[in-house]
């Protein structure tokens, strides 16, 4: 399916920006760009809901963006965002509509374009909610219950995992939270081993209740309870789920849905958030999701010069298709974040690492970028050397928080001297005749800033991701919201797993087979 709207390179700017100076590798100056414009932070900095960002150490001028923002118009952006947010089934190769911003809109809101059957649907993404509040306020308030095991993996864990650990200082205390993703049965048996059947519920996370790492761990699990002797299976493991017919049919009674339009990297708003709700309870939850709401009425109504994920979007698209940077690095400057890049990694990358667009043609330019990263300051006795003085130049993305939770002296302002710290040294860089010593600065970087790491903020801050990874999809004209490209492997491993019982190699390719014959 073709879909109405150019892709960025069918439009005039295309060609504009492809001859553009800085694309044709004469790179603005950042020094001299601060120099000649002294309203160059006030302009490419802005507060959106809950976040500051600083996007001025960064290498494009006003003339850049305007024609990025030029090209954005000429894909037709707005409209684009309109059918996402009305609930027009966008995710054609699915045929289904893309609507997790649906289940943090507050009850009752009906917008302008909304798909006729949203309104029920609203009412059910409540219903459920109330439901699952419900539940995440009993367990939380039962002593009797001191772990929470999550078995999910991709969406079904990295999100909630994230926010779970992002939102420490609001758990509950005397609960542990346990997530186990992994099929290496290691990593489910380390928590079996901490974990007791009679104080231990498990949360069985799965959108399609079929996927073989959660089942299999999770038949484990269940395997386990019974062989300690564990009592009440209905009381002791949840499914979290848009399949609970499957789920019930796996044996788990008490089931929370949610629907086929929540695409699994988009759904820790929904019954998947169920762990984090137990950790932050039904109050955090719901402000997770006001801050979530915040952000994504903010990405409706601002004006595309003005909007934050479309600006950070398209900085992206400038930074991959013009300057040809491949990555991205995500530099959390607070501990509970150290989750971030994972989840935001799976966010951007299973969303927009395609090679074809929406009518199937096979793309000219580039799409995703590697997204990677770890919590500052550990990254800068890492890898930082090579963003300061590698022979790539790689983005980078400080996420700083202003207040911190704890009551240490000392370490916040040390934290945060070291993020603004890395930044203006790969801007500025110094001079040396000694060429080891040498750092050649102008290098970019985005500042990302939070008051507080609260639920709210937190909220706003994925939600400004997710509507970042859709622009630049939508601007490469690509289906952000399936992943096709996790299907082969996923045959394949079923394939060979008969193969290492049997031993069987016959037609397989001389490297898999020799492979497969040492793993026996
Ligand atoms: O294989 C990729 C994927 O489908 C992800 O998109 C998803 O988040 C993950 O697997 C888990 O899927 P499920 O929640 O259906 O178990």
């Amino acid at each position: 399916m073709a879909t109405a709207f150019p892709r960025c390179d069918e439009t005039p700017q295309w060609a504009q920006l492809r001859a553009h100076p800085a694309a044709q590798g004469c790179p603005l100056d950042l020094r001299s760009a601060f120099a000649e414009d002294a309203q160059r932070f006030a302009h490419f900095s802005q507060q959106a809901p809950l976040v500051f960002a600083d996007l001025s150490k960064n290498l494009w001028s006003r003339e850049t963006e305007a024609l990025l923002l030029d090209m954005a118009r000429a894909c037709g952006l707005a409209p684009q965002r309109d059918a996402l947010l009305a609930g027009q089934r966008i995710n054609h190769t699915e045929d289904r509509p893309a609507l997790h911003t649906l289940l943090r809109r507050p009850a009752g809101l009906h917008l302008p374009g909304d798909e006729p059957w949203l309104a029920q649907a609203l009412q059910e993404v409540h219903a459920t909610l109330r439901a699952m509040l419900d539940c995440a306020e009993a367990l939380r308030n039962n002593p009797a219950i001191t772990d929470v095991v999550n078995i999910g993996i991709g969406g079904s864990d990295l999100g909630p995992q994230m926010a779970v650990l992002a939102l420490e200082q609001f758990r509950v205390p005397g609960k542990r939270f346990h997530f186990v993703s992994n099929i290496d049965g290691h990593e489910l048996q380390r928590v079996l081993r901490a974990v007791r059947p009679e104080s231990t519920v498990f949360l069985v996370a799965s959108k399609t209740f079929t996927t073989p790492e959660t089942m299999t761990n999770a038949r484990s699990a269940l395997d386990w309870f019974v062989a300690q002797g564990g009592q009440d299976v209905a009381r002791h493991f949840v499914a979290l789920t848009s399949n609970v017919a499957a789920a019930r049919t796996w044996g788990i009674t008490t089931t929370f849905g949610f629907w086929d339009w929540v695409g699994g990297r988009y759904s820790l708003w929904s019954a998947i958030g169920l762990p984090i709700a137990i950790a932050i309870g039904a109050e955090g939850f719901r402000a997770l999701l006001a801050g979530a709401h915040a952000m994504d009425e903010h990405f409706r109504t601002a004006p595309l010069a003005a909007n934050l994920p479309v600006r950070l979007a398209l900085l992206d698209v400038w930074y991959r298709n013009f300057l040809g940077f491949t990555s991205r690095c995500i530099a959390p400057y607070h501990a509970g974040l150290r989750r971030l890049a994972a989840h935001w990694q799976q966010l951007e990358m299973e969303s927009n690492g395609k090679r074809v667009d929406q009518a199937g043609r096979a793309l000219p330019f580039a799409t995703s970028p590697v997204l990677w990263g770890e919590p500052g300051s550990n990254g800068q006795h890492a890898f930082f050397q090579m963003l300061h003085q590698g022979t790539d130049v790689l983005p980078l993305e400080i996420v700083a928080v202003r207040q911190a939770a704890h009551g240490l002296p000392d370490h916040h302002e040390m934290l945060l001297a070291n993020a603004l710290a890395q930044a203006q040294a790969l801007m500025v860089g110094r001079a040396c005749e000694d060429g080891h010593r040498h750092f050649p600065g102008n290098r970019p970087s985005t500042f990302l800033l939070l008051d507080a790491l609260t639920p709210a903020s937190l909220g706003a801050l994925i939600a400004l991701q997710e509507h970042r990874v859709f622009v630049s999809g939508s601007l490469w004209g690509i289906n952000s919201f399936d992943q096709w490209g996790v299907e082969l492997g996923k045959v394949l491993a079923s394939e060979l797993r008969q193969r290492l019982a049997s031993g069987d190699v016959a037609g397989l390719d001389a490297s898999t087979a020799g492979l497969l014959q040492r793993l026996r």
